[in-house]
């Protein structure tokens, strides 16, 4: 609607999980990174946490768009999932035939695409996201598909993607050894002030943009990040409403007086009106956050260090 108006090729702050408009945050880039060594390195497990909107899927979107040739990947969204139905969506995903029959039957099948894969020199990752909803009997089944091994190396790689409650549910006594097959653990968590602004600008030149200066004034900017505290889905849906607005007003570029418009449209703006100065909230949520990231609680974790 407002593309023309800024002269965009496309909308820049829609809000689904597209890797062409993937920011190198040094959080996403590590993540990123790691997942890549992981799969190459057939290290088995990885946990990525993060609250919505982080950037948990479109990092994995963007790792799945540049995996090489020689790779396989399923990627499973539906966690409301029995152990046999999560078996049975992995084989579909993976386009294997066997679809009916007893897990156990599901079961060999898959094994038996498993080695398959590996004689062919084909790597196998199975990512599932909103990971957070499976029950724990179906995290142990998933545990079990990783024990398909070789003597020298696992079979399949696995990635699970979920909100911070995941990490309680992985706590449970009775997923002790899941908990000790996980190889890497991350927490992604929002941007910083730096990162939001490049990641706003970043976006802009994405739909080519060459001076994001004549769309959001630098003040602007700040305020967005005032307002979202840094989560990219949250930062894309203020500054998605702020071009809106400044386009139906004819005013560019956007100032802190619309972003303020829309935080107080959204309702997220819980400040008193009138302050000048924005109190730092990121500061206090990075310290919760990490507090969420402490270790998991496994021999062999990695968590977010900062
Ligand atoms: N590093 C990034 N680069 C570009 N866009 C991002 C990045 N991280 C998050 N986003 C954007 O933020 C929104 C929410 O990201 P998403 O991956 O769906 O979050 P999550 O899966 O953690 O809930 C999406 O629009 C996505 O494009
Ligand atoms: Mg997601």
């Amino acid at each position: 609607m407002y593309k023309q108006f800024y002269g965009f090729s496309d909308k820049p702050f829609n809000t689904s999980p597209d890797p062409r408009f993937f920011y190198s945050s040094s959080r996403h880039n590590e993540v990123l990174s790691g997942l890549w060594y992981a799969i190459e390195e057939r290290k088995g497990f990885v946990v990525i946490m993060g609250d919505i909107g982080a950037g948990k899927t479109t990092v994995c979107r963007t790792l799945m768009s540049k995996l090489p040739k020689n790779t396989k990947v399923a990627l499973i969204t539906n966690t409301h999932l029995t152990p046999r139905e999560l078996i049975a969506e992995v084989l579909e995903e993976f386009d294997i035939e066997a679809r009916s029959g007893s897990k156990q039957k599901l079961l060999s099948a898959f094994n038996h695409f498993l080695i398959q894969q590996l004689e062919a020199d084909v790597n196998v990752v199975l990512i599932i996201d909103e990971a957070q909803n499976l029950s724990a009997k179906t995290l142990e089944e998933i545990r079990m598909l990783s024990n398909l091994e070789t003597e020298r190396e696992k079979l399949i790689q696995i990635i699970l993607l979920g909100q911070p409650q995941l990490k309680s549910k992985l706590q449970e006594p009775r997923l002790e050894q899941f908990r000790q097959r996980i190889a890497f653990s991350y927490f992604i968590e929002p941007l910083n002030k730096k990162d939001a602004a490049d990641y706003i600008r970043h976006r802009l030149k994405v739909v080519g943009c060459e001076e994001p200066r004549l769309i959001f004034t630098d003040e602007a900017i700040d305020a967005i990040y005032q307002h979202t505290r840094g989560t990219p889905r949250l930062i894309n849906l203020f500054c998605d409403s702020a071009l809106l607005t400044g386009f139906v007003e004819n005013s560019k570029p956007i100032t802190t007086r619309i972003i303020n418009e829309v935080a107080r449209e959204r309702s997220l703006d819980h400040r008193p009106q009138h302050t000048e100065k924005v109190p730092e909230v990121a500061d206090q949520a990075s310290a919760v956050q990490e507090h969420i990231t402490e270790d998991i609680n496994t021999d062999a974790v990695r968590t977010g260090d900062r």
